[in-house]
């Protein structure tokens, strides 16, 4: 099987296995939690709250409907390439009726997302943790070329992606404290911030970071991961700390997951 028919399968199992579960998409819930209040934060304060909001690797759109539930104002189109994160996230609409006028779920590829959207482009577009699993850098680099090609003039795209700068900061953390460090997945490229902003900064402008998970990761994957070590414990991603951590400060570059937003040319 090809690397990228691998990946897909990988999500479509994912999606198999965790069914309606908010896991379905990361093991760490709290930390959707964290995403889901910084995006509507960000919203917020880009200052768009009538239009259109394209989700880009959706998921079984538990995000993106929680979002949608605060921006009765905006309409949301929301793709995923694995049908079966689709068909979740149609299930999901389903059961809340309020949302069924505002939100649409479509199968579709980031790299080849013009077939999906037939040449519509939208205020604001979001991609949280979808260009880490393709293939290399140029896909990634093509797709938020695509991305910026459906995102509207004076539009934003905001990117919740994993940077490999952050990664190495936390397992610098986690080696000083005697714990093994935590490898990229087999599945996911992470970016370099130079090559990121260079690629983004040919369709986008004013790109600025919110190291939004720092503490987050600083307090669970470090200090909770290595007081684990010491009990002998295994770490619980639903543990209090995880619940607590989400409250803390952003403070430092410590968690591979960081958001970039920028704005569209006028
Ligand atoms: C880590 S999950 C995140 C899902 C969702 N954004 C969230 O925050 O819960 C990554 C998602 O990206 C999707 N994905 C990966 N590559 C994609 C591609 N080339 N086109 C569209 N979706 C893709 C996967 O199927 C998966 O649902």
């Amino acid at each position: 099987m090809k690397e990228k028919e691998k990946i897909k399968e990988y999500w479509e199992e994912r999606a198999k296995q965790h069914m309606e579960n908010p896991s379905a998409t990361t093991d760490d819930v709290y930390l959707r939690e964290l995403e889901i209040s910084v995006i509507i934060k960000t919203i917020n304060e880009i200052g768009i709250d009538k239009g259109s909001l394209l989700d880009v690797g959706c998921g079984d759109g538990y995000s993106i409907l929680k979002v949608a539930e605060a921006f009765k104002n905006l309409s949301f189109v929301a793709i995923d390439y694995s049908e079966n994160m689709i068909r979740l996230a149609r299930q999901r609409l389903e059961s809340q009726p309020d949302l069924k006028h505002q939100a649409r779920f479509i199968i579709g590829d980031v790299t080849a997302i013009g077939q999906s959207l037939c040449g519509s482009s939208f205020d604001i577009v979001l991609t949280d943790r979808c260009l880490i699993n393709l293939g290399s850098f140029e896909d990634q680099c093509n797709a938020i070329r695509n991305i910026a090609n459906h995102t509207k003039k004076n539009g934003y795209y905001i990117a919740i992606e994993n940077f490999i700068e952050g990664h190495e900061n936390m397992n610098a953390a986690r080696r000083q404290l005697g714990l093994l460090e935590i490898p990229v997945r087999w599945h996911n490229i992470y970016f370099k911030e130079k090559e990121f902003i260079e690629c983004a900064g040919r369709f986008f402008q004013d790109i600025s970071f919110r190291e939004f998970t720092s503490s987050y990761y600083f307090a669970t994957r470090v200090i909770y991961a290595a007081m684990c070590q010491m009990r002998g414990e295994k770490p619980d991603y639903r543990h209090e700390i995880h619940q607590l951590s989400i409250r803390l400060p952003w403070i430092g570059q410590f968690s591979p997951i960081r958001m970039a937003v920028m704005r569209k040319d006028g």
